[in-house]
């Protein structure tokens, strides 16, 4: 056994290590609010020596301490391992189970230092998407999962593994839940007590369910978006050439619009604050110029437009001064939109005009009420901006970053009965919300995602190859594609479009080089392509064309899984977009039906308190077993959140769930009965 494993099977050092420095060339996360009394404080303390033997409380008590004070959360730098974290081929972990080690593969991608946002805070993306909140959980975690058998699983419990409890071989190795809460005490506050606590964290999406792949599920997506953003403001069925993109964020997700912009064809000015962000993205080659001149971007941007360039421009700067300047120097934007991190926006997710970045960050910690004021006062400021852009005809759509939500919540003029919208020679339709104001404008899976892809069961599968091997995630691409090529033939009209941007996107995917991390692939597929593909990978692996196991998943942001109101489910017009039924649903029906691994978390894109949703990961190992699993987990997977979109009465879900009926003769769903309009008219 090699050190490596060694040190897995240890789990908590019995012996203290050595005290880490602070790595100033890690990015690290931002310093969080104090926000503990003092008898808090010191239960945090109590809380966190849970993990040691009493013979170290007197020297981790101080330091535990002197972590709250200066970063606001304990994170046990102490205990962070000396190995290289990275998805390792699967064979080097120990363990007794294929399952547990794959998943170990899929945590240590999570919080490898070139896929992590802030690797050693083990926080994968999102600003606060945290895998454990603390690297004892991390250790115990491996150990664990190197130690249990095919009749045991392991409990999550935001970050902290609760234990290994007796179970069966067709049960989940590992269930994981992240920062749920009594529904009373989902505030952003409460996310920041009993996360300083060290009871709860915030999973995100595929950050607290290891199932993040690094930015390409992002460039996939994003693509997408774009590709359907230009086709629906195409007036004669033009491309995007000449046009221009205007958004912000060059982050964790964000930092995939320069690219999606230049896959999609068209020019991209994407505004970012942080300069340290900046030329990591520009080092990737993710987006092929950097200005800081608001006057010398206007000249590009004009250049770009009258030579249809193909082309992505990082501001560096904050985005509502880009607003403003191209309202004042008229540039026309075609499609419009923000990412910044609103989800967060007091800590550190939405940096206000008129202040340096350096300035934002000691207020927020130093003078948390002023800072709120100006993020609110900048959010009405950037509005009225993207308010006159699109009086003049800019599409702009919320990037599910709570953008609108934010802003509204700011006091900026959003709303849609607002008389900015209503005397409007166009003003914008209503599209039924019940329960609040209507925005102005949509988000962008109520007028892209939803109605395009989600109602139809396409979202984003996703599979890792655990050899870490290329040629495997090679042989996958091929196999993907001839899959897609034949069900192509015999879809429908409705999804062709779909299965063609998926045919051309596997097909580019080795040349455009995405994988950063572990070997894995995403691709948008319905229920019928994900079973056949998955389907296809087993027989390989059992026949010995791919030679390790591949884990299969998803992100959360998808068909099913996933209630948020003012995203996935934004298209949902019943009234049931704040319900949380089908997500729970879903990772139930998953855990019984075959899922390696199943989570459920609260918050996740839009915030803490926003949004319910969950995920899975399953392994293939090429058995008989792996095939009936995949066969009866996705299917329901898909169809779940299929048959809530048709129940609400979406054309295409309809249509969807229909089709999924007659070829399964088990699905029997309930289908809405259409009521005339007029009917309604005089009842009240
Ligand atoms: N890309 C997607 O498909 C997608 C989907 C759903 C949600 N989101 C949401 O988008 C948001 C961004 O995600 P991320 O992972 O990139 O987060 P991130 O925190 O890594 O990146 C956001 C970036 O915005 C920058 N920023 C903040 N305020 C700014 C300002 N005023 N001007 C210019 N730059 C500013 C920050 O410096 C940061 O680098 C999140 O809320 C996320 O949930 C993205």
């Amino acid at each position: 056994m090699n050190t490596f494993q060694q040190q897995i099977l240890h789990g908590i050092p019995v012996e203290l290590p050595q005290a880490k420095k602070y790595d100033l060339e890690i990015n690290h996360a931002p310093k969080r609010k104090d926000i503990l009394s003092l008898d808090e404080k010191k239960l945090a303390i109590r809380n966190a020596l849970r993990y040691f033997d009493k013979k170290h409380h007197e020297v981790l008590a101080k330091e535990f301490a002197q972590e709250l004070k200066e970063y606001g959360r304990i994170y046990m730098y102490r205990f962070r391992p000396d190995y290289d974290i990275y998805a390792r081929p699967i064979q080097e972990y120990p363990g007794k189970t294929e399952q547990a080690k794959a998943i170990m593969h899929m945590i240590q991608n999570n919080l490898n230092k070139a896929v992590a946002q802030h690797p050693h805070e083990l926080i994968t993306y999102g600003g606060n998407g945290a895998v454990f909140q603390n690297w004892a959980q991390y250790l115990l975690t491996m150990k664990y999962l190197a130690e249990m058998t095919d009749e045991q699983t392991l409990t999550i419990y935001s970050g902290h593994p609760m234990g290994l409890f007796p179970s069966n071989k067709n049960a989940p190795r590992v269930v994981v839940t992240n920062g749920m809460m009594i529904p009373n005490y989902s505030k952003p506050d409460d996310w920041e007590r009993y996360n300083a606590l060290g009871v709860t964290q915030y999973g995100q999406m595929t950050a607290g369910s290891y199932m993040y792949i690094g930015p390409q599920g992002i460039v996939h997506g994003t693509t997408i978006t774009v590709l359907n953003a230009g086709r629906k403001i195409a007036k004669h069925g033009e491309n995007l050439a000449g046009k221009l993109f205007v958004t912000s964020g060059l982050g964790g997700m964000s930092g995939a619009q320069p690219k999606a912009g230049n896959i999609a064809g068209c020019i991209t000015v994407c505004a970012e604050i942080n300069p340290k962000v900046v030329a990591t993205r520009f080092g990737q080659n993710w987006v092929d110029e950097v200005i800081t001149d608001l006057d010398i971007l206007v000249k590009r941007v004009q250049k770009a437009k009258e030579n249809k360039e193909v082309i992505s421009i990082a501001y560096l700067g904050n985005i509502v001064n880009v607003w403003q300047k191209f309202d004042e120097a008229s540039v026309f934007i075609d499609l419009g939109s923000d990412q910044t991190s609103l989800h967060n926006p007091w800590a550190g997710g939405y940096y206000p005009v008129g202040l340096s970045y350096e300035a934002s960050n000691k207020m927020m910690a130093e003078n948390p009420e002023k800072f709120k004021e100006k993020v609110q006062e900048s959010l009405r400021l950037q509005t009225t901006s993207i308010n006159k852009h699109t009086e003049k005809g800019t599409y702009f759509f919320d990037y599910g970053n709570a953008f609108l939500l934010e802003a509204s919540r700011a006091g900026a003029d959003i709303y849609l009965d607002s008389p900015t919208f209503q005397n409007r020679k166009n003003p914008p339709q209503s599209r039924g919300a019940v329960g609040v104001r209507e925005f102005a404008y949509s988000s962008y899976v109520e007028d892209i995602m939803g109605p395009m892809c989600f109602d139809f069961g396409f979202g984003p599968f996703r599979w890792v190859c655990t050899s870490a091997k290329a040629k495997d995630l090679e042989k996958t691409d091929a196999i993907a594609l001839e899959v897609l090529t034949k069900l192509k033939l015999e879809s429908p009209t409705e999804i062709q479009q779909q299965m063609e941007d998926n045919m051309q996107w596997i097909k580019g995917a080795q040349e455009n080089k995405l994988v950063v991390g572990s070997q894995a692939r995403i691709l948008y597929a319905d229920a019928e392509g994900r079973s056949q593909i998955a389907e296809a990978f087993n027989q390989a692996i059992k026949n010995g064309t791919i030679s390790a196991p591949i884990v299969l998943g998803r992100d959360h942001h998808d068909v099913s899984g996933t209630d948020s109101p003012f995203r996935e489910t934004s298209n949902i017009y019943d009234g049931s977009q704040f319900t949380a039924d089908m997500a729970i649903q879903n990772v139930i029906g998953d855990s019984f039906r075959g899922a390696t691994w199943v989570s459920i978390h609260n918050g996740g894109g839009v915030g803490w308190g926003e949004v319910i949703n969950g995920g899975f990961g399953m392994v293939l190992d090429g058995s008989e077993e792996a095939s009936k699993r995949l066969q009866s987990m996705l299917f329901w997977d898909v169809n779940n959140g299929i048959s809530r979109r048709s129940w609400a009465r979406n054309d295409g879900a309809v249509f969807a769930i229909k089709r999924a009926m007659k070829k399964e003769a088990n699905l029997k769903v309930t289908m809405p009965n259409s009521v005339a309009t007029d009917l309604l008219e005089n009842l009240f």
